[in-house]
């Protein structure tokens, strides 16, 4: 079984700062923690099996973003005062990818993780979304009109899903990359939830990650 730590960044947070919390630890949080506050982000995918030049094969698509500090992270963001995280990352969409809220919305059934970070009393809610790969193109296209497109977002990208020939160019080489927040956990989870990868392939590609990068 895949252990909470595989996934955290190396950048400014610590491995222990975040943990899973579920439903009933997250309404105790609520009601005794001070200035707590909510972001909310969200994997957007599409099944579509495609051999890349003939050789390797790509189970999915997944949409991340290069962000303005740097950083690979999910669309979404801070959930405002007053505002439900469902409501946050609908906003956060619209802003940072144009996503089409009237085609497109999160609901509380796309919900699939709560993340605690204890140092910035910070919930951060994680969001899986299948579409269409035709739709999955067109999202894509719509994101280089977003009003964040240029500033907060630097850019959308397609997480590499094979693993080349050496072992490690493709997936294991992309989580080498640096994450905001604890991303890289949440691309590993969400990969599993929507069945992109099995544990054993996963648990392989991690093991090609750590020996390259560790
Ligand atoms: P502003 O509008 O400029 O405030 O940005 P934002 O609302 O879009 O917030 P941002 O997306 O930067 O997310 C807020 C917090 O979540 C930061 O502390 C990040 O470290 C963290 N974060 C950023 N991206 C991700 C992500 O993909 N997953 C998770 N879990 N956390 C993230
Ligand atoms: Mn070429
Ligand atoms: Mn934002
Ligand atoms: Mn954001
Ligand atoms: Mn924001
Ligand atoms: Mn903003």
């Amino acid at each position: 079984h895949l252990k909470d730590s595989e996934g955290y960044g190396k950048l400014g947070d610590s491995i222990n700062d975040y943990r899973a919390v579920t439903k009933e630890e997250l309404s105790t949080l609520e009601s005794s923690t001070i200035n707590l506050k909510h972001a909310a982000h969200g994997m957007i995918f599409a099944k579509k099996s495609n051999l890349l030049w003939n050789l390797y094969d790509q189970k999915g698509l997944v949409m991340m973003q290069v962000r303005f500090d740097g950083l690979l992270g999910f669309p979404g963001g801070l959930v405002d005062d007053g505002e439900k995280a469902v409501d946050g990352i609908n906003r956060e969409m619209h802003e940072e990818i144009g996503l089409d809220l009237h085609k497109y919305s999160f609901t509380e059934n796309h919900h699939i993780a709560c993340y605690y970070q204890e140092m910035k009393k910070m919930i951060l809610h994680f969001y899986l979304m299948e579409v269409s790969p035709e739709d999955f193109a067109t999202l894509e296209q719509k994101t280089l009109s977003a009003e964040e497109y240029g500033i907060e977002t630097c850019g959308i990208v397609r997480v590499p899903l094979f693993t080349m020939g050496d072992g490690v160019r493709g997936f294991p080489a992309f989580l080498a990359n640096q994450f905001a927040g604890n991303a890289r956990a949440e691309l590993i989870h969400g990969l599993l939830e929507a069945k992109l990868f099995s544990e054993s392939e996963m648990g392989t590609a991690l093991k090609a990650y750590k020996d390259y990068a560790e």
